[in-house]
Formats: structure tokens, sequence, C-alpha cells
């Protein structure tokens, strides 16, 4: 797979612009997570010619869609498995809001993208304006769950979100054959159209003790950094360098 010309749609070029900041912080030799969705396309581009360019760099995608853009363009791949510590992982977010808590898993990714955010030493998260929000929840909050049980599971999601503030309705997602969206994993997705998540980190945790809930769409204290595009150009929130270490006397 080559790289797509440069799109028109404003949208797409405010992307691309981000990826590319991104793509400035790559060094040889780093152990990268590759994120899922049409802002991370772009990025993974961008490591694409870096490669091409004669930097080493080894890669995790976070989804299968990832993984076969990134192999089509020759990017060495590996595993956490083989790799489970990462320096950086890029990737796009469905929202953020002003503390960095992320909504993630539009495209059905969150439960890779987790994991391998958690195994990274930062992560930075690229996206177009469209998705900053004061307070988190105006995406519905997908919700990953396990097939065995999953009406049982749901009622128990309504309740925690109930417990937490939060109320709306929650859908099974389809794909476009009409039959349920099925994960990498092999789980179902309930999208929760709250609105509103008046407190982020009681929701996750209140999410996170529910048999048959596998993970949740709310990446809470993983974004070290968002690198947000508009037609006005580039806005950093957060720290995109890592901090230096203190030196030992
Ligand atoms: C994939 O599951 C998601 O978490 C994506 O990272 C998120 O949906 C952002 O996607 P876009 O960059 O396509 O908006």
């Amino acid at each position: 797979m080559s790289a797509a010309p440069h799109s028109t749609d404003p949208m797409d070029a405010a992307k691309r612009r981000a990826a590319e900041k991104a793509a400035e912080l790559l060094r040889a030799g780093m152990r990268l997570g590759l994120g899922t969705g049409s802002t991370a396309w772009h990025f993974v581009n961008c490591v694409s010619e870096k490669i091409r360019g004669g930097m080493a760099l080894i890669c995790v995608p976070t989804s299968e869609t990832t993984r076969a853009q990134a192999a089509a363009l020759g990017i060495p791949l590996t595993t956490l498995d083989e790799t489970p510590e990462l320096d950086l992982t890029v990737d796009g977010a469905d929202e953020f809001d002003p503390k960095l808590r992320l909504i993630k898993g539009g495209g059905g990714a969150l439960l890779r993208e987790k994991i391998v955010a958690a195994a990274s030493a930062r992560m930075i998260v690229i996206t177009d304006r469209s998705k900053e929000v004061s307070c988190l929840g105006r995406f519905p909050l997908p919700v990953e769950i396990i097939p065995f049980g999953r009406e049982a599971t749901r009622r128990h999601v309504e309740r925690a979100a109930r417990q937490t503030g939060c109320a709306g309705p929650l859908a099974w997602r389809k794909a476009k054959s009409g039959l349920d969206f099925v994960t990498d994993s092999g789980n179902h997705i309930l999208d929760c159209a709250f609105g509103q998540i008046p407190d982020p980190p009681a929701l996750a945790a209140a999410l996170s003790v529910i048999p048959g809930v596998v993970e949740h769409g709310l990446f809470i204290g993983l974004a070290s950094a968002v690198i947000v595009a508009d037609a006005n150009g580039i806005e950093i929130k957060g720290e995109l360098h890592q901090a230096a270490s203190p030196s030992r006397s």
C-alpha cells in the first residue's frame, strides 16, 4: 500500500499535519506503537517515509487494519510478547478533554490500543480540532464486551452508568453487513451515548470491575500530549517531549 495523494479535505489535511508533527519525535532505534484510525493512518505513512530514509524503527500495530497497512509499507513489525516495552505510541482519539483524558474506540480497536499505550513510555495523541471537548461524552463511549451473556453484562453497564451520573441510550454496534460488529479479539462493542460523562474516573472504575466487560474507551492518565491541528496551525497540549531524567551525582 502506498501513501495516498494529499487530500483536499481540510479535516484530513489537519490530521496529516498532526501526524507529521508527531513524526518529528521519531528517533533511530525507537520501539513504536502504531495507532488505528484515519489520523493514525497518516502517521503510519510518516513512519514508512522515515524508514525509507534509513531510520531503524520497530513497531507494534494496534489493530489488524494497521498491521495490514504497515506490512504493505514494509514497516518492521514486532509484538508486545517479543517487545513488551515501547518508547512511544502515536494514536488518534475520538475525543479529548482539558485533562488529556480520551474517548477512543470509534474504530473498534480500543482494547489493543489501550494495551499498547499502557506498554509505552509515552502516548502522543494526534487529532483535528473537532475532537476537543470540555466534557467527555459527546462521542458515544465504546465498551468492549464478551459475547457470552452480553445482555446481562449490558445491565451491569447501565447500572454502573446510573451510579456515576451517566444516562443515555446504549446500542450494540453493527458492522456494515448489519451483523454485530466483531473486534479483532472476537468481542462486541456497546456504544454508550451518554452526552456527558461528569466523572470519567468513576465511570472507568465502575466499568472495569464488571464481569464480561473486556475494556472501555476511556483513556485516563495515558496521553502525555495531544497534537491538535486546525486551519490556524498546530497546538500542543501537554508535554510533547519526555522530561530529561535528573542527572545523578
Ligand atoms: C480506533 O478504535 C479509535 O480509537 C481511533 O483512534 C479513533 O476512533 C480516532 O479515529 P480517527 O483518527 O479516524 O478519527
